[in-house]
């Protein structure tokens, strides 16, 4: 529908950015830190090791002093576990509850305000050892971070994000398992379990924090069936219940989809329950939604032949398509990055009617970006206006959502600065400040502001006009 006048951005809107802790930090070993699952994974030969990250740790201030300068209203970031609790489940770290008091204590002094990510997919290696998300003892485990959080960081940190993407770990666990990757029926358990743990953490941060607002942030996106036959209509529609509502309907009414029920059980994945586990879900509403989105997926109906699940864009670490289910299918009107990934902006806009539509609930977006190839220019910029424009059609768009009704409270994209991708290294940049580093050599880690950093600058003081 086409609008006469546009509703504009709330005044209280939280213009933030993005970033997770393995991804940014580095130290991951120092001050005390435990191993996460993330810092097992070997690094190629001749590539520098991924584990600096972009040493956010030892440049907190600095990094914090960009944020103030760019205006972000709000910055959101993921805790390590292992640096709270090394092991898991044993001793607190001073030292790790002193590096985040303090990120909280610098955010707040310069007016930002802080979102913070519990779990980014960095489990703890001796849980994991001990039998990860497959173990209802890590329920457990995180419900005591949980509260170890709360009752450290509660009187400060308002918007708390419970897991990160639980539907990306389920649906693609190469990149969060070192070693030997889940069957889909060992994944449906955990996937059981990760909703345990959100739920206890729903139902604690309630009890000790005080104005505490808490939310899931899963990776949403609208799918599109290929053409209008319906047999790809009703792919879409499965695909979308599997991969999202699943995610979504747990979180807000405490139960299991119904579609996405019906394939666990034809397929042999339905979880194993105990008692109570279903009342407990019940009890656990969030007050927020986020929403991670990169892009839309077009899907046909099934050809059940063997052929239906094949590498995305050429990318042989992540399969698209499920025997038997859907298939990926071509969307003709939609570009692509460098990287083969689908840029859909007006997607935003379907995919945030689509979720508000359902849940009447406010929704932050916690991540969108463009992951690009960035250079360091002879004149010591980074031009990056592939960038820009991906952004503004997307802020366009989440306008357009909030006209039709959307109540939107925020727009996070990621990153704030460059970080190490979940799988494609150093190179794949997203951030709005350039991290002088590159994937063979750790060169000094300068910060370099993006010309995005400058245009988002301007976004925010206008508050988006
Ligand atoms: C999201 C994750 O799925 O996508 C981030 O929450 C990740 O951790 C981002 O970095 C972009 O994906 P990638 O694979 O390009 O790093």
């Amino acid at each position: 529908m086409f609008y006469k006048t546009l509703k504009k951005f709330p005044d209280d809107f939280l213009w933030g950015a993005s970033t997770s802790a393995y991804q940014v930090e580095g130290a991951y070993d120092e001050d005390g830190k435990g191993l996460s699952v993330q810092d097992i994974y070997e690094t190629p030969e001749g590539i520098t090791d991924f584990k600096v990250a972009s040493d956010h740790y030892h440049h907190r201030t600095e990094d914090v002093k960009l944020m103030a300068e760019m205006g972000l209203k709000a910055y959101r970031f993921s805790i390590a576990w292992t640096r709270i609790i090394p092991d898991g489940d044993g001793e607190v770290n001073t030292a790790g509850i002193a590096f985040y008091n303090d990120l909280i204590d610098e955010l707040i002094s310069n007016r930002i305000v802080p979102i913070v990510t519990m779990y980014h997919f960095d489990l703890p290696l001796k849980l994991h050892e001990k039998g990860g998300w497959s173990s209802r003892n890590t329920v457990d485990a995180f419900e005591r971070y949980a509260r170890v959080l709360f009752e450290n960081f509660g009187d400060r940190v308002k918007y708390w994000l419970t897991i990160n993407e639980q539907n990306v770990m389920i649906n693609h666990p190469n990149a969060m398992n070192p070693g030997t990757i889940p069957s889909k029926k060992e994944l449906y358990q955990q996937c059981h379990h990760m909703f345990l743990a959100g739920a206890k953490a729903v139902i604690l941060c309630r009890q000790l924090c005080k104005d505490g607002k808490i939310g899931p942030a899963p990776n949403i996106t609208a799918i599109y069936p290929e053409t209008c036959a319906p047999a790809d209509v009703i792919a879409a529609d499965d695909w979308e219940s599997i991969r999202c509502w699943l995610y979504l309907d747990m979180a807000v009414y405490g139960r299991y989809n119904s579609l996405a029920w019906s394939y666990l059980e034809e397929k042999g994945y339905a979880p194993v329950m105990e008692p109570g586990d279903m009342e407990l879900l019940e009890k656990a509403k969030p007050d927020y939604l986020g929403v991670n989105y990169y892009a839309t997926a077009t899907v046909s109906a099934s050809r059940n032949d063997g052929t239906d699940c094949q590498p995305r864009g050429g990318d042989q670490q992540v399969m698209i398509g499920e025997e038997g289910v859907y298939r990926a299918g071509q969307n003709r009107y939609l570009e692509k990055t460098e990287y083969g990934w689908i840029v859909d902006s007006i997607g935003l806009r379907v995919t945030l009617r689509r979720i508000y539509d359902r849940y009447h609930m406010p929704l932050l977006i916690t991540e969108n970006g463009l992951g690009a190839r960035d250079l360091l220019s002879e004149d010591g910029s980074v031009h990056d206006p592939y960038r820009i424009d991906y952004l503004k059609r997307h802020f366009e768009q989440a306008q357009m959502a909030i006209t039709d009704g959307v109540d939107l409270i925020g727009y996070c994209p990621w990153s704030f600065l460059d970080l190490v991708s979940t799988h494609q290294g150093y190179g794949k940049r997203y951030g709005f400040v350039y991290v002088d580093r590159d994937e063979s050599d750790l060169k000094d880690m300068r910060r370099i502001k993006k010309d995005s950093f400058y245009w988002y600058q301007k976004v925010i003081r206008s508050n988006g006009i």
